[in-house]
């Protein structure tokens, strides 16, 4: 079973995905953590944005490993746990610069490609439906207005002891959002396959709901 969700960010992609690989016991990869991983390592090494052939080097080299945790998973660098730090506005911002560039696409996509191949597995991101798992049994596409989009990422930076400024935020979210829809390779996008669902008004009780029951009809067929 494979599951392929994907959405802008603050779409809800990983809360959601979070609680259907509970329900269903399946591996939740949140593939927008190892483009993060890759700007925060690139970063600590002091790599310019421009040096692609370092920055392609560090997506090649780096070990990003999925730890579980009591209720939320780790993220380890290279040994390191490095979750919150990952969390950051300014390496959310590092990450989709990075993610424009070819070849950290490529040695990133082969690794979410082998994770998959054991099947099970509940993926987030931008290109999951569309380039990494083409063939996935549902493939799910989130949005809501830029505006929630940057509340909910206010609280989540707050709740994290960041306390940015809300209007900031949302900017942040609009060139993010430009920047994975324009770039040249995999573009953020529904797959053809994909169902959309708009959260704007929506809980996200009610959105995991709502997946849980298309995941059960998908079964049943
Ligand atoms: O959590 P949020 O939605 O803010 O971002 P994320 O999922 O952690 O992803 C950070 C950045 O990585 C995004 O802005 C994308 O540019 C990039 N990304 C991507 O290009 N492809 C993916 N499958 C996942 C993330």
């Amino acid at each position: 079973m494979i599951v392929a969700i994907d959405g802008p960010a603050g779409s809800g992609k990983s809360s959601v995905a979070k609680a259907i690989a509970k329900e269903l016991k399946l591996r939740h990869i949140d593939s927008g953590a190892m483009y993060r991983a890759v700007a925060w390592k690139s970063r600590e090494l002091g790599i310019d944005l421009e040096d692609q052939e370092r920055i392609a080097e560090v997506a090649q080299s780096i070990q990003i490993e999925f730890v579980p945790g009591e209720d939320k998973q780790e993220i380890a660098v290279d040994g390191k746990i490095v979750t919150s730090a990952l969390r950051q506005e300014d390496i959310g911002i590092r990450a989709s610069r990075v993610a424009t560039q070819q070849r950290v696409r490529q040695a990133l996509v082969a690794r979410q490609q082998e994770i998959g191949q054991k099947g099970d597995v509940i993926m987030d991101g931008r290109d999951i439906g569309t380039v990494v798992f083409p063939d996935a049994d549902i493939k799910i596409f989130l949005d809501a207005s830029p505006e929630i989009r940057g509340q909910r990422r206010h609280l989540e930076l707050n709740e994290q002891g960041d306390a940015p400024d809300r209007q900031e935020i949302i900017e942040d979210i609009r060139r993010r959002d430009d920047e994975d829809r324009n770039r040249k390779h995999s573009p953020l996008r529904p797959a053809d396959d994909a169902v959309l669902i708009d959260t704007t008004g929506l809980e996200l009780d009610r959105v995991i709901e709502k997946i849980l029951q298309l995941i059960k009809t998908k079964r049943v067929q």
